[in-house]
């Protein structure tokens, strides 16, 4: 009686292991995407990126702004920038300190709203009101310099197009090539891609 109790326990515990190291295993799996080298964006027949979804709850890496006031009121981009990146992406930077080849960063535009709070003047998140994305493949943009392309979907006014064309890279990428401090991505803006940068002190 008393040994079948025991056996009892003991199979019920090496269940619970057992469903515990399957479960490991599967966290630690990489992603589909991830696993077989494949991209997570794609194109249509035009060559034209389709808006990826769900960026939202990607990665979240930081917010700047360049207000008007504090540019003489002609800010070139005076709305809030608020940025992702992939979370398979994520993850190889957290090893390497590098963006795999298949690197994309979303950034949406979001107005200044309100200066006011109960808090104090400042700035404050309006609306949503554009988007841009940036990817590396040294397939698809071979000949870009530092195979950076650069997308847009913002229409001013009205919700943000359902595919993007690629920049030529004298209106996105060489700006990116000479003030980036990061292989063409502002990290220097990103205090979340910096903390997790390795070999940071
Ligand atoms: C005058 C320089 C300049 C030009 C030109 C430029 N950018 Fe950027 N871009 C920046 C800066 C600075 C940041 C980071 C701060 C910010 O977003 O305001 C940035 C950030 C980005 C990001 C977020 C990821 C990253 O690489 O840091 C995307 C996406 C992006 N830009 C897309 C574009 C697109 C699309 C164009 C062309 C239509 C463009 N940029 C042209 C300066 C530039």
């Amino acid at each position: 009686m008393h040994d079948q109790i025991l056996t009892r326990i003991h199979s019920t515990t090496l269940g619970v292991l057992g469903g515990l190291v399957l479960l490991l295993g599967f966290l630690a799996t990489p992603s589909i995407a991830e696993k077989k080298g494949e991209r997570v964006y794609s194109f249509n027949a035009q060559g034209e990126l389709i808006q990826p979804q769900g960026y939202r709850e990607w990665i979240y890496v930081g917010t700047p702004v360049t207000p008007n006031e504090l540019n003489n009121g002609k800010a070139a981009f005076p709305e809030f920038h608020n940025v992702y990146i992939h979370p398979d992406h994520f993850k190889k930077w957290k090893k390497t300190g590098a963006f795999p080849d298949g690197t994309i960063l979303m950034k949406e535009l979001v107005s200044v709203g309100s200066k006011q709070a109960v808090s104090g003047s400042g700035y404050f998140m309006g609306e949503f009101i554009g988007l841009e994305a940036t990817i590396k493949d040294s397939r698809r943009f071979k000949s870009e310099p530092g195979q950076w392309a650069y997308f847009s979907f913002t229409r001013e006014g009205k919700k943000p197009a359902k595919t993007g064309k690629a920049f030529p890279a004298d209106k996105c990428n060489f700006c990116h090539q000479a003030f980036a401090k990061d292989d063409w991505v502002f990290t220097q803006y990103y205090p979340v891609l910096r903390a997790a940068k390795p070999g940071r002190k």
